[in-house]
């Protein structure tokens, strides 16, 4: 397995809101990272929100104006997956579509080098049956970031089935190099946080749909009264309905009842509107 200290150059499959908030912070911490996605306008949409977050962090004199132009310096775009061949460490932050990250798992197996240990961001499904794809199964491990990554200091390690201990201690030590705070799961549906996050979610969709009370005061009376920062409804929009629809039935036909999608998130889904990424969700946004 190439170690902690070999890591030099990162590869990210994905360039989306997760992606590039982890090619961000890995960049911030001083590898060179390799961000690709399918199609270039994806890859410089996300360079564009790396470039839009780097200069938050400027304008809150969390890093300077050198920093940044260090920073994106260190961040090469690409669509080409083969040049993922020169990476020491990737992690995979791609759609929440199990055969979707089985291809790409099997295609990184056929790309990079054998001793590199593959990473997924995944936030609901399985490890096992992720690393199933490759032929270095304990070398595949969950790697999970929080939405914002680069505000958001917990990520969780997740271990498959066939994950081996050094594998799990690289990703807590990758993550701890970012800046980040880690505690492990085992690879059971939505680990430690979506097992317990998705529900409380879905149950403020269900009660705002069931006429409990209005959205604000769903959210207000979670805030005010368990001292979070985001309610269901707000977070929802935050992360994304779609991706909590995802999740929410992944659990779901894990888990049985208790986690089964509550209907108004389906249908915004099913109308477009997934939350502060489309401009509407339970709030609207100014996009
Ligand atoms: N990049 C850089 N800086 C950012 C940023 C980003 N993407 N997003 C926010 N910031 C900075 C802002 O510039 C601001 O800095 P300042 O206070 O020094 O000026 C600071 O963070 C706070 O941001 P805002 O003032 O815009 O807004 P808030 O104070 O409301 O904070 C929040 C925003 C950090 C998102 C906060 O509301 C929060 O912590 N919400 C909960 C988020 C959460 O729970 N995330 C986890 C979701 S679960 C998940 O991701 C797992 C997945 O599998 C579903």
């Amino acid at each position: 397995m190439r170690g902690f200290e070999e890591i030099e150059t990162v590869g990210v499959v994905g360039a989306g809101t997760m992606g590039n908030g982890i090619a961000q912070v890995a960049a911030t911490a001083g590898y060179d990272v390799l961000l690709r996605d399918i199609e270039s306008e994806y890859v410089e949409n996300g360079l564009a929100e790396i470039d839009d977050s780097l200069s938050r962090l400027v304008a809150n004199d969390t890093i300077t104006e050198n920093e940044k132009a260090e920073t994106r310096a260190r961040i090469t775009g690409t669509t080409d997956l083969d040049r993922l061949a020169a990476t020491d460490f990737v992690v995979e932050a791609a759609v929440e579509k199990m055969e979707i990250k089985r291809d790409i798992f099997s295609d990184l197996d056929g790309v990079v080098d054998d001793d590199v240990v593959l990473a997924t961001n995944t936030s609901t499904l399985s490890i096992t049956t992720i690393a199933a794809a490759t032929d270095r199964a304990e070398q595949v491990v969950g790697l999970h970031f929080m939405n914002p990554v680069p505000v958001m200091k917990g990520v969780e390690v997740v271990t498959g089935e066939k994950t081996t201990g050094p594998v799990t201690d690289l990703a807590h030590a990758f993550a701890e190099a970012l800046d980040k705070e880690t505690w492990e799961s085992d690879d059971k549906p939505g680990f430690v946080s979506n097992r317990i996050l998705m529900p409380w979610i879905n149950e403020g969709i269900r009660a705002f749909d069931e006429g409990v009370a209005t959205k604000d005061d769903i959210d207000r009376g979670m805030k005010l009264g368990t001292n979070v920062p985001m309610g269901p409804l707000e977070l929802a929009d935050h992360i994304g309905l779609d991706i909590c629809l995802d999740a929410t039935e992944t659990l779901h036909a894990e888990l049985g009842d208790r986690y089964k999608p509550a209907y108004l998130l389906r249908r915004k889904v099913d109308a477009g509107d997934l939350g502060k990424k489309t401009g509407e969700g339970f709030y609207s946004y100014d996009r």
